[in-house]
């Protein structure tokens, strides 16, 4: 795929870089005001809780007056589980997803059929942000179901005008002899099953840089430089970064343009974004890294107002649209661990492994207590071609141990494995099991 600047005319009105920021800031007021009068009217969550911290929609003059509303959390889903928090009748919610969750009830949301289009929009806009255009096969390789990744970008895909493959995740085999077969230009998938479609590539015998593959739409799970560099390399392929949650609305919240690379423009003028101090809950300046929290200003069905995302990024300023981008994400408030006192994030450990080339790109990060002490094991892989297994693993080790300890601060013990030991996911890569007891 070619990588070039889209011509004004490609672009929606509102995202061409010409448009300035008065004019969408017009656009964000009004959509504000709207959202927030459409979540008092119609969700007693929001009524109460605008109430109870004194604040009423009809006191808005400006985009500044949305800090002194209160923030909304993952358990005020689960509060109001399983339809609590819709705002129009449920006979209007024409689809429900939901997030698994680890523990306790899934969060539910809903979508009416006009927060359906709106969502195709934003996804078909992040596709063409990627450089495709109508026309364009697109193998999509994230889960169908309720989790939003699948058919969020498959109704964007076809909003654009493209051929949509939906083998959703898994069949590994499969995907692999789809791809040589419907020779897709643009596959959009978690950067961690990407992996492991490279690997089954090489496991039939075929080189992935030889596929029509040309861009990866990657997304739902934190991904680093350094995986964006290593994936390029071995599928000769563009990169490229989708963000979005499903409480906010699923993929397309955020996508990043192919001719900068330089993180996802937040289409603000549907998600407007604050980032604040996880800590204070105070709003920081752009450029100040923090939590991203999201206000929805179109949505029907399930509007949510300062949504903590538990997302760590700053915003940036526009480039190559009108909107503001954000930083790739660090990792998420929650994912940080404590580990003897350090924070380390297991982003900071995968830009590492990434750094070794006798290593592959998978990683398992056990994190135990040992009496008073914290213990760290990082679990890794033999490069598939490094030659000598043995040697590969004892130098990986001895470099990724020694790297750790400059880079982060603390000292692990690394278990290097030969290729193939780890398991590999087929949607979000859990890198992390910490059996440490909880702290209460
Ligand atoms: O993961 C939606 C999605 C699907 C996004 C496909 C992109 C592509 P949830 O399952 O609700 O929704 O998980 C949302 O995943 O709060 C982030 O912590 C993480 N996440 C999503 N995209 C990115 C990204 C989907 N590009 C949670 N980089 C979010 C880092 C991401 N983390």
């Amino acid at each position: 795929m070619p990588v070039r600047n889209p011509k004004p005319e490609e672009l929606e009105a509102i995202e061409r870089p010409t448009t300035s920021r008065d004019e969408l800031q017009a656009l964000q007021s009004e959509r504000l005001k709207w959202s927030l009068k459409h979540a008092y009217e119609h969700v007693p969550h929001y009524r109460q809780a605008f109430d109870a911290a004194g604040i009423h929609p009809n006191d808005v003059h400006g985009l500044e007056d949305l800090a002194k509303f209160p923030f909304t959390s993952k358990q005020t889903l689960r509060d109001h589980y399983p339809f609590g928090l819709f705002a129009v009748p449920r006979e209007q919610v024409v689809r429900i997803h939901a997030s698994s969750g680890t523990t306790g009830k899934p969060t539910v949301v809903g979508y009416t059929r006009k927060d359906i289009d709106t969502w195709a929009t934003v996804v078909a806009r992040s596709i063409r942000a990627a450089g495709g255009r109508a026309g364009d096969i697109v193998h999509v390789a994230y889960g169908y179901g309720l989790f939003t990744g699948g058919l969020g970008a498959h109704y964007g895909a076809e909003k654009l005008g493209c051929t949509v493959i939906p083998v959703s995740g898994g069949h590994t085999e499969k995907q692999v002899q789809l791809i040589q077969d419907f020779k897709p230009s643009i596959i959009m998938v978690t950067p961690s099953y990407m992996l492991r479609l490279i690997e089954e590539f090489a496991r039939q015998g075929l080189d992935a840089k030889a596929s029509s593959l040309k861009v990866g739409i990657f997304g739902a799970e934190p991904w680093t430089e350094g995986m964006r560099a290593d994936v390029e390399a071995r599928a000769g392929m563009d990169a490229v970064d989708i963000y979005g949650l499903s409480e906010v609305m699923g993929p397309g919240v955020a996508s990043e343009c192919i001719e900068s690379k330089d993180g996802p423009v937040i289409w603000e003028d549907h998600f407007y974004p604050e980032v604040i101090d996880p800590k204070t809950g105070a709003v920081l300046p752009d450029g100040e890294l923090g939590e991203l929290v999201l206000t929805s200003l179109t949505k029907e069905a399930f509007p949510v107002i300062r949504y903590r995302t538990h997302d760590l990024t700053r915003l940036l300023p526009p480039t190559s649209r009108s909107m503001r981008r954000m930083d790739k994400i660090t990792g998420r408030s929650d994912d940080m661990l404590i580990i003897r006192g350090v924070n380390v994030f297991p982003t900071q450990i995968e830009e590492l492994v990434l750094k070794c080339s006798e290593l592959a790109p998978y990683y398992l990060i056990h994190v135990s207590r040992s009496g008073d002490l914290d213990q760290v094991q990082v679990d890794v892989e033999a490069a598939a071609d490094c030659g000598d297994v043995v040697a590969a693993c004892s130098a990986g080790a001895t470099r990724l141990g020694h790297l750790v300890k400059s880079y982060v601060g603390i000292t692990v013990k690394v278990n290097a494995l030969p290729p193939g030991s780890l398991d590999r996911s087929e949607g979000k890569a859990k890198h992390v099991i910490d059996t440490r007891p909880r702290r209460n």
